[in-house]
């Protein structure tokens, strides 16, 4: 399964607007129509073991990080996509910490963030999903360049940035707190050159 994933052409098309499609997958933005097929899932205390967010405890809860997702989205801050299989949500995938200059600088980068449910862990979806964002981040939001952050004892999240041709930048020690446990956080970066340089090496962009 693995190394299939990695060496398998994957066709990204964007038929329109903020929509990517991939061979197996529909992203777009949440809405709050998603709320009922998020619902499971932002319940699930795996999901949260490592990220910036806890369990949900209502639907209004939910409602409201859908909320915030869109207005993040209009202020260009965050750009989120839901992740479908045969239209069902199985998870979220993001561009966060949008910064795109500092001063008389250009920065244009982000971290790209990614979350799947369990049962559907494991099948390659994270890094088909990420691959297409990672595509629409530098083709058509004009991001230079994407980090991913994970916890050193958050090893899959790390394997999904391999996968998808990160660089590991370094190891930030004891980078954050959560249940009084710190966590060291991995620091992975991709330019847009670099990512040229893997259409060529595996996948077809037809967007190029
Ligand atoms: C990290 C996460 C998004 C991966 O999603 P996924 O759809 O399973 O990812 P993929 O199937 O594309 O790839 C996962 C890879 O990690 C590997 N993996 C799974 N558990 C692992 C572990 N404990 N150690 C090392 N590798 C592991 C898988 O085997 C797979 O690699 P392979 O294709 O070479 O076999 C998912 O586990 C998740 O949502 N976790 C909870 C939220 C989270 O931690 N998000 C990341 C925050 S930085």
């Amino acid at each position: 399964m693995s190394s299939e994933n990695a060496s398998k052409i994957v066709e990204i098309t964007f038929p329109e607007g903020y929509l990517i499609q991939t061979e197996r997958l529909t992203l777009r933005p949440p809405t709050v129509a998603d709320v009922d097929g998020l619902w499971p899932h932002v319940t699930n205390p795996e999901i949260t073991t490592f990220l910036a967010w806890e369990p949900h405890g209502s639907k209004d809860e939910t409602q409201g990080m859908v909320q915030a997702l869109n207005d993040a989205h209009q202020a260009g801050t965050g750009f989120h996509w839901i992740v479908l299989v045969n239209q069902q949500p199985i998870g979220i995938v993001s561009l966060i910490d949008v910064r795109r200059r500092h001063r008389s600088w250009v920065l244009n980068r982000a971290e790209l963030a990614y979350w799947i449910a369990p049962e559907s862990q494991s099948q390659g979806f994270a890094t088909e999903s990420s691959r297409a964002v990672i595509s629409f981040a530098f083709r058509r939001l004009g991001f230079h360049k994407l980090m991913v952050y994970h916890a050193s004892d958050n090893p899959s999240s790390g394997k999904v940035a391999q996968k998808l041709g990160f660089r590991l930048v370094g190891e930030e020690r004891e980078a954050f707190q959560k249940n009084s446990v710190w966590h060291h956080l991995m620091q992975y970066e991709m330019l847009e050159s670099e990512f040229d340089k893997r259409t060529t090496d595996g996948m077809k962009d037809p967007t190029k």
